[in-house]
């Protein structure tokens, strides 16, 4: 079975072709991607208009491309998968749009996949792939979430953000530091030169005894910070881009470690955006081989939003019998879709 997946979400057009059923795995045939970053960075964030024509310039020029690399036609596509959400609605209907056009011209079912699902699985198709159960750690530019993970489409929620995503506490300090967008890789680039124990920043809810995290708090403690330095901030910056780092990655490690421990479960998968960051891979790498715990990561360039994900958890839900694709070609969208609430 060969999956066309096609994701649309938000500012990253990305087309992949997934084989499944000569291996366990799910294997990628090809991927491509386009990033409208340079496109965006003039607005400092996502233009939701923007972003949704310029998916529609991409879209069939990357299918072409994916399939010259995979060496096969259209015809050869058996099932094709689009993000249904959550995303900007505009972008979602691009993607959702060319897939069941592309369905009916072909003939062949199409299947929605929900966003946070693929990069919840993407770590699938890394070298070291996990096994279920295991906790996954979410992190995303608009979602915070800690998973138990029993198997494909069997989530339940151990804990979320109460406000803003650890993406959205990088992304907001980095453009109160004049860091520009996307905030996280280049706070995270210029944390490498600081100091994170130069400013003592909340760790919020870091006690709460339970999974729940809050974000929201830290940008104004930031901002706080940069307002206090006034003049004196340009050569503390990287001091203040370290310590909010450090205040992030500290309670994302330690609500983990918590969830592992209420779980009683010995993996950990780490995946979205978030998941890219070197601080967070390194405390998560040391404190998990403390513990005996496995972490997994999705490959770097997998980590951040793409197609390969999308196809792969179609692929995965097709092979788990957790949903079939279907030939009713009319479509929707769900800009706003709680991960746990996807039938399994
Ligand atoms: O999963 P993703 O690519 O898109 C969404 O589904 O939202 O995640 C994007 C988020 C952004 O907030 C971005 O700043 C963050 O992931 N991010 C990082 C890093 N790379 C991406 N945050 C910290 N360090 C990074 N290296
Ligand atoms: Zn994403």
């Amino acid at each position: 079975m060969i999956v066309l997946g096609i994701e649309s979400s938000c500012d990253e057009t990305g087309v992949a072709l997934v084989e499944a059923g000569a291996s366990p795995v799910p294997r990628l045939r090809a991927h491509a991607l386009h990033s409208q970053v340079e496109m965006h960075q003039a607005y400092g964030g996502v233009v939701p208009e923007l972003a949704s024509r310029d998916h529609i310039r991409r879209v069939l020029p990357l299918a072409r491309h994916v399939l010259a690399e995979a060496g096969c036609g259209l015809d050869a596509v058996d099932v094709v998968a689009y993000t249904r959400g959550p995303g900007l609605a505009g972008a979602l209907l691009v993607g959702a749009g060319v897939a069941c056009a592309l369905g009916a011209a072909l003939g062949r079912p199409v299947l929605g996949i929900h966003h946070l699902e693929g990069h919840l699985l993407s770590p699938f198709l890394s070298a070291d792939a996990p096994e279920f159960p295991f906790v996954a750690l979410l992190g995303s530019g608009g979602h915070t979430q800690l998973m138990q993970v029993d198997g494909v489409g069997r989530y339940t929620l151990l804990g979320e953000t109460i406000d803003d995503a650890a993406g959205e506490a990088f992304d907001k300090s980095a453009k109160l530091l004049g860091l520009g967008y996307p905030g996280g890789p280049a706070l995270s680039r210029l944390a490498q030169q600081g100091d994170a124990q130069a400013f003592k920043l909340p760790r919020p809810l870091l006690h709460s005894g339970d999974l729940d995290f809050s974000f929201a708090g830290l940008k104004t403690a930031v901002l706080t910070q940069a307002k206090k330095l006034g003049e004196a901030l340009a050569p503390r910056k990287a001091d203040l881009a370290a310590s909010t780092e450090a205040a992030i990655v500290e309670v994302l490690v330690k609500k983990s470690l918590a969830a592992l421990k209420d779980t009683g479960l010995r993996r950990l998968v780490v995946a979205g955006g978030v998941g890219a960051n070197r601080r967070l891979r390194e405390q998560l790498d040391a404190e998990c081989a403390r513990r005996g715990v496995r972490v997994h990561y999705p490959e770097l360039h997998l980590c951040t939003d793409n197609g390969a994900m999308i196809a792969l958890a179609a692929a995965m839900r097709l092979q788990a019998g957790a949903q079939s694709a279907t030939t009713a070609y009319a479509f929707d969208v769900r800009p706003r879709w709680p991960l746990h609430e996807i039938a399994a």
